[in-house]
């Protein structure tokens, strides 16, 4: 029988006039891997904070394991391990240190202190690193320390805001493999926010965020059927004018994508070779793909999640804060 471990309901947040969260509700499953992805100010961080216990919502309700997200707060807590967005360790401390303060924080047995800071220092490949100044790390060491600093007192789910931002691709690849062999090893639940595709790809479920809103919920496979058939991607001589012609002569639904125009056919390859002959406006490169996620949110809203990263890095926005 399946177990729902979170459950929300009608949750919203406004700040001031301005409502971030619009009442969103969704479901998360027992060792589910659920991934919020959302383009920057979407509400994913809000949402989190409202679960995690950290921010009153507006409006609705939240469960994690069967509490109440306000009513019953150090339960939930104990529930869950949460890495923010932002860095929160204590960069004059070592790794050891950090870890022990948390075990303190969240009064893990004395006698299991030790103990459980060693597996989880080993689980992410510091434990030789253990008794290093933090501020000597480097941002993917330091970003597997807050991994498992959120793991020391075995919650039950964790939280990931961002877990990989600003990293390198390699560094982005070893983070996962250790997130993944979590879920297979300790059956977490694992809820993650993220603007890269390839990221939320992981997921076994996908809530696409935007404006405060949940505007699709799927697993990455049905959200990509949506589309339907292949992506075309052309950049033309004349993009305005070549809208026109795709509108007109196939009527199909063009988006623009950067400075290429994509939009959706049945069969990619036996479209292209027609498609290629019948353009009045020339072409001056043209590609055919398989749906991808930023395909879906295009499709959704007319607008792409990476139009609006600016560089992969982003700067903490409120300050760090301590759970
Ligand atoms: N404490 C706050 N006071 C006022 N506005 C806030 C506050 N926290 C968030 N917001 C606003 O709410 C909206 C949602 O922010 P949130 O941090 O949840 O977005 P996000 O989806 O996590 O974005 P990002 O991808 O940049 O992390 C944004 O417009 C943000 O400026
Ligand atoms: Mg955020």
């Amino acid at each position: 029988m399946t177990e729902n471990v979170i459950e929300v309901d009608g949750l919203r947040k406004s700040f001031g006039d301005f409502e971030a969260v619009k009442g969103v509700e969704f479901t998360i499953q027992k060792g589910e891997i659920f991934g919020f992805l959302g383009p920057n100010g979407a509400g994913k961080t809000t949402t989190i904070n409202m679960l995690c216990t950290m921010m009153k919502p507006t409006a609705g309700t939240g469960r994690i394991c069967c509490h109440d997200i306000q009513s019953e707060k150090s339960t939930v807590r104990e529930c869950i391990g949460i890495i923010f967005q932002e860095n929160t360790l204590d960069e004059k401390l070592t790794a050891e240190e950090n870890l022990m303060l948390h075990c303190k924080f969240y009064r893990v047995p004395k006698s299991e202190r030790n103990g459980r800071i060693e597996e989880v220092l080993r689980m992410v490949d510091l434990y030789e690193k253990r008794k290093d100044v933090v501020e000597r790390y480097s941002g993917g060491m330091k970003r597997r320390l807050e991994i498992a600093r959120g793991l020391l007192h075995y919650p039950k789910v964790l939280f990931l805001d961002e877990p990989t931002v600003g990293l390198d691709p390699q560094t982005r690849t070893h983070i996962w493999d250790y997130i993944l062999e979590l879920k297979n090893r300790e059956g977490i639940t694992i809820f993650l926010t993220t603007h890269y595709m390839d990221e939320a790809e992981y997921s076994d479920r996908i809530a696409i965020m935007d404006h405060g809103k949940i505007i699709a919920l799927d697993t990455p496979d049905n959200l990509k059927k949506m589309i339907g058939g292949d992506v075309i991607e052309v950049i033309t001589e004349d993009n305005g004018k070549a809208i026109e012609e795709i509108s007109q002569r196939y009527g199909n639904d063009v988006k623009a994508k950067g400075d290429s125009l994509a939009f959706s056919v049945k069969n990619g390859s036996e479209f292209l070779t027609g498609f290629v002959k019948q353009m009045i406006v020339p072409i001056k490169n043209i590609s055919v793909h398989r749906p991808t996620l930023n395909d879906v949110f295009l499709n959704l809203t007319g607008r792409e999640i990476r139009d609006e990263i600016t560089n992969g890095t982003k700067k903490p926005k409120f300050g760090h804060r301590r759970f």
